[in-house]
């Protein structure tokens, strides 16, 4: 019995490995996420009840290191080298040359191209497969132990092969090299979750990158969206020893390391430098940022044998991209406004152009960095574009200076609305917390009618935008004076908008009345269900500071109605689980502000005033879920057990305990027991709790 759940264990940790390297490595996953973690459940039950057969290369092994409190030092097997440059095909060619005369065998070389990747170089050390130890690149000779946070990188196979074959050989002792990095796009989307929290965010991704590897927490490096790419063999021993770095590429490939998808092999230098300079042009195509292309001769034995120019191998040479720094003139300082009212510094710049982009705009991040650089209006700053990372200000340049550059004050009001700013402890942000601010009105209405908030259908950005345009809506109390008229007019000039942006092939129908008209009457009905929405959706909706979905739930279960939770002091805010000092100060500032109280007194006259207390879910009767009956299995994303039987049993329907041909549905929630499986082969139809409260509010 022991030896089947053994073999079973086996089973699943290879198996949940392979599907990391479908997703990881490859892009390409064959399962989907709910299939995923319910393989990695059932490894996670396994160790839980056989915890001495966890291997560390099993997947749960990637966190949960404790903190260190200083790194090791490491001596990698063999040095680990630098590269020399070349700037322009003439650069290359003339290596090529001074090399050629040093070995005959040059002028027939095949060349690999590489991406060079702007990221930190990391050592791996797998000994008989196994990932045994990472290191920083150090001084070449000596770097530092970072294994813990390098195990945190899915990307970083912990056994090799991950997918073995007969004729795969696995070496016992093989240290390899590559370039980790954070991809442009995590990097943004990191950023701009930073700047919703009102937290500093990074300056680049790769400062980024370095900074989380050399974390002690490897929880921190956890929560980084690091990569990495391999492209080097330092030492290997027993195992395949490849003649070209073609071979080297090809070898870690099977192996289960992710290689560059963009490396090529060439017949002639001339070729590989055609294949470069295509890549200089496209470089925002790339997924990460590259400051160039390596050119490598391929094959290992005459590289070795052009020896070394001081730590630079003469078989290779790094092709650099044209620098996409600048200095220019930093005429000023702008302010925009985010949608929960963050407010962040650009430098309007004297336009200027950068790798073929004329940029007059850069980020400057937060206040804070401009006091920090001590940047100055009427600086020389310089300026970086990186891939299609937003250009922004390193700093200024100050042997330029010439004495009449100003200092500058971070504004105290809006410079929008002009309500005065504010500051949270423990936060870098401004804030603007006027919900009326105009700035903010737009992406305070999209989020008031988004599906989490008060879900209202039809009402996207473009009439939005019209809504306030034509003063139909100040805030979001006026969405429910709409009249069918006001709809109607909205509609036209919708219609007109589109219009005037693509010019029709056919001429345009001038006559309004042909136009469907049936927006306006969705919308406007659209508009009247969402009075229905329980308490928790409309605190959703009023875009609080740090309060999202569950913390609504909490409020809402805890206040009867949205004038008790205004009447709550920090102290008992606070007394509810959950809710910290940043988050009761928010709830009491905005409720402070006589715009918002405004919105309130108008919501409540127009009878959007749902009722909480005891479970907000309960208070809402209907019978939309008469007749059917529920089984619910695994933890749902906000309702607790207690939630999801009142909220069924309110809107009429029963909660029963096991799968049978008469269940109506199953709601599935994150880790399923047995009656998943059960409620497949009965064909019960299977929902989420999205898709639960959705018949409710949409039958
Ligand atoms: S080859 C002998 N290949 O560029 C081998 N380096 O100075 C020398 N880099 O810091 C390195 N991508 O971390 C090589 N495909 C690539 C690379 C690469 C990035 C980095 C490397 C080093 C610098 C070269």
């Amino acid at each position: 019995m022991a030896d089947k759940l053994l073999s079973r264990y086996e089973e699943i940790k290879a198996q949940v490995n392979f599907h990391n390297h479908r997703y990881h490595v490859l892009d390409a996953p064959l399962i989907s996420d709910l299939e995923y973690d319910r393989l990695l459940n059932e490894l996670k039950q396994i160790e839980t009840d056989h915890p001495d057969w966890i291997t560390p290369d099993s997947p749960t092994q990637r966190t949960g290191a404790r903190p260190a409190d200083r790194f090791d030092k490491v001596r990698h097997p063999a040095p680990i080298l630098s590269l020399a440059n070349a700037f322009g095909a003439d650069d290359a060619r003339a290596w090529f040359d001074r090399v050629k005369k040093l070995d005959d065998r040059v002028e027939k070389a095949k060349f690999v191209v590489e991406p060079k990747i702007d990221g930190l170089s990391v050592v791996l050390h797998y000994r008989e497969g196994l990932f045994v130890q990472g290191a920083t690149r150090g001084d070449g000779e000596v770097g530092e132990d970072i294994t813990s946070n390098l195990r945190t990188i899915r990307a970083i196979p912990l056994r090799v092969p991950v997918s073995p074959s007969p004729n795969l050989p696995i070496p016992n002792d093989l240290v390899i090299r590559g370039e980790a990095f954070i991809p442009i796009k995590e990097f943004e989307e990191l950023n701009r979750k930073l700047e919703e929290a009102g937290e500093k965010t990074y300056l680049n991704p790769r400062n980024t990158a370095a900074g989380s590897l050399r974390q002690l927490d490897p929880q921190l490096t956890a929560s980084r969206p690091l990569t990495l790419l391999v492209y080097q063999i330092v030492y290997s021993e027993g195992g395949k020893a490849p003649a070209s770095q073609w071979e080297i590429l090809e070898y870690l490939k099977a192996l289960g390391f992710p290689v560059a998808g963009v490396a090529k092999c060439f017949d002639d230098l001339e070729s590989a430098i055609t294949y470069t300079e295509t890549w200089n042009e496209g470089r925002d195509q790339l997924p990460y940022e590259a400051d160039g292309m390596v050119i490598k001769i391929d094959d290992l034995n005459l590289a070795a044998d052009l020896g070394f120019v001081g730590k630079d191998p003469r078989g290779a040479i790094a092709f650099k991209f044209p620098a996409r720094e600048v200095t220019t003139t930093l005429n000023d300082i702008g302010v925009a406004v985010g949608r929960t009212g963050v407010l962040t510094p650009y430098a309007m710049l004297e336009p200027v152009e950068i790798g073929g982009v004329v940029v007059e705009r850069a980020t400057l991040h937060n206040f804070d960095f401009i006091a920090e650089k001590d940047i100055r209006i009427g600086d020389r700053v310089l300026v970086k574009r990186a891939g299609e990372v937003i250009p922004y200000v390193i700093g200024p340049v100050l042997d330029a200076r010439s004495g009449k550059e100003k200092t500058y004050q971070p504004p105290t009001k809006c410079p929008t609305c002009g309500q005065p700013v504010e500051h949270f402890e423990g936060e870098v942000a401004w804030y603007c917390v006027n919900a009326a601010c105009p700035a903010q009105l737009v992406r305070n209405i999209e989020h008031f009618v988004s599906r989490g908030a008060m879900d209202i259908e039809g009402l996207g950005i473009e009439l939005v935008k019209i809504l306030i345009d034509y003063e139909l809506v100040k805030d979001v109390a006026d969405l429910y004076t709409l009249t069918r008229q006001n709809l109607l007019v909205i509609n036209e000039e919708l219609t007109r908008r589109r219009r005037l942006k693509k010019p029709p092939k056919q001429p345009a129908k001038l006559n309004p009345k042909k136009e469907p008209e049936k927006r306006p009457d969705k919308l406007l009905k659209a508009i009247s269900d969402s009075k229905n929405q329980p308490l928790s959706r409309l605190i959703i909706g009023l875009g609080i500071r740090g309060v999202g979905e569950v913390m609504a739930n909490d409020l809402s279960r805890n206040f009867e109605n949205l004038d008790k939770l205004d009447k709550a002091k920090v102290d008992d805010l606070m007394k509810i689980d959950g809710v910290g000092p940043n988050i009761a100060e928010s709830i009491v500032d905005w409720f402070s502000l006589p715009l918002n109280k405004q919105v309130l007194k108008k919501l409540k006259s127009a009878g959007i005033w749902p009722i909480g207390g005891q479970s907000s879910i309960s208070s809402n009767q209907s019978d939309k879920l008469a007749n059917l009956t529920f089984v619910i299995t695994g933890t749902l994303p906000t309702f607790s057990r207690d939630d999801v039987k009142a909220f069924i049993e309110s809107h009429g329907g029963k909660i029963t305990d096991s799968i049978s041909k008469k269940t109506s549905y199953l709601v599935l929630g994150e880790t399923p027991g047995s009656k998943f499986e059960k409620a497949k082969s009965l064909n019960v139809k299977i929902i989420n709790q999205a898709q639960l409260q959705e018949l409710v509010t949409k039958g």
